[in-house]
């Protein structure tokens, strides 16, 4: 009898959820502020090119944050598309309430594991943060506006270097019980190597199940995608990046970019791993905006890319 065919099993899923931070985390730290027309026009080329979740921006004080004053004139001005989500950070219930004025359906709560991080970062112990970001998320979903939490500083804080484990695992369970459908692991700097990212994604698991955990991994030391192709193996089914690799944290000093986009999803079609996204359609959406920002993109594949269409 002939044997059954050997099928090698792979570490990676069929689908993998790419959530685009570039209108909120890459907008955020560019010295240029580009106007609201500018930043719908991206996200509405981002949708096109298959990115169903799309930060749209922040709802923080314009003076910590000036790139992300006029959100909600951005929010107001999307087309509205089924499938499509567009999340808003939101510090406080001010910023709750401002995003529920402009039509958010969905919005991000930021906490860190650093202490030092999340006083630089928004004033506020990690406790005190947690306590108001219950009630932030608790008004939210009475509203039935989604809830999406983030933990800066997973891998390490610019301000204190090492990060527990322990600490990371906690803040990302404090999120998930005070409701946030899924948690975003934060490289805030991007010091993270493979096998660290790896531990972490695995300690913060026996915590919150991983299915509802996505991974942030800024890209300062090249090692973003090797990070995510980690994270995969570990069960992770959601990777947040930023096309052209725009990015940064105006709190995180030295930190670069996050992951770009097109560089994940190249990786992605080479494991055939789909994604719903369109290579080419979405490195046209970050030569609009680095075009707009006076740049190129960051990103090798999409410089890969432009030289094979020259
Ligand atoms: P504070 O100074 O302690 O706040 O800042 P406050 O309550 O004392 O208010 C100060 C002023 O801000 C007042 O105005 C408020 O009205 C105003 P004034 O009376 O002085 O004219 N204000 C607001 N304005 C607009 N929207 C609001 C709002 N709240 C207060 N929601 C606060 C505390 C949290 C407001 C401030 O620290 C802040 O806005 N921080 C935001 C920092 C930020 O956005 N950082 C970047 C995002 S985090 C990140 O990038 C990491 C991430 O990507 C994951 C990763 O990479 O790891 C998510
Ligand atoms: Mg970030």
């Amino acid at each position: 009898m002939a044997a059954e065919p050997q099928t090698v099993p792979t570490p990676y899923p069929d689908f993998v959820k790419i959530v685009e931070v570039g209108p909120r985390d890459g907008l955020q730290n560019e010295d240029q502020r580009l106007p609201a027309e500018i930043r719908i026009e991206f996200i509405e080329r981002l949708a096109d090119a298959g990115l169903t979740t799309i930060e749209a921006g922040s709802l923080v004080s314009p003076s910590w944050v000036p790139q992300m004053a006029q959100t909600e004139r951005v929010l107001a001005g999307l087309r509205h598309r089924e499938g499509v989500s567009y999340p808003v950070l939101v510090p406080n219930m001010r910023g709750l309430e401002d995003a529920l004025r402009a039509g958010a359906r969905e919005i991000a709560v930021f906490a860190a594991a650093s202490e030092t991080f999340s006083q630089k970062n928004i004033n506020n112990t990690i406790a005190g943060s947690l306590s108001r970001y219950a009630e932030v998320a608790a008004a939210a979903r009475a509203e039935g506006v989604a809830v999406r939490g983030y933990v800066s500083c997973t891998l390490g804080c610019p301000y204190e270097g090492e990060v527990a484990l322990i600490a990371v695992r906690e803040v990302a369970g404090s999120l998930f019980d005070m409701g946030c459908y899924e948690i975003s692991l934060g490289d805030t700097i991007g010091v993270g190597t493979a096998e660290k990212a790896r531990a972490m994604v695995r300690a913060v698991s026996e915590r919150v199940p991983v299915a509802h955990l996505a991974v942030h991994f800024h890209d300062t030391y090249g090692q973003a995608l090797a990070n995510v192709l980690t994270a995969l193996q570990e069960g992770v089914r959601v990777v947040d990046a930023s096309v052209a690799g725009l990015g940064g944290c105006p709190y995180a000093p030295g930190a670069a970019g996050n992951l770009a986009t097109e560089d994940l999803l190249y990786m992605l079609d080479g494991l055939g791993v789909r994604s719903g996204v369109d290579l080419r359609t979405l490195a046209a959406a970050g030569r609009f905006v680095t075009g707009s920002l006076g740049r190129t993109p960051r990103s090798r594949a999409a410089q890969a890319l432009a030289a094979t269409e020259e």
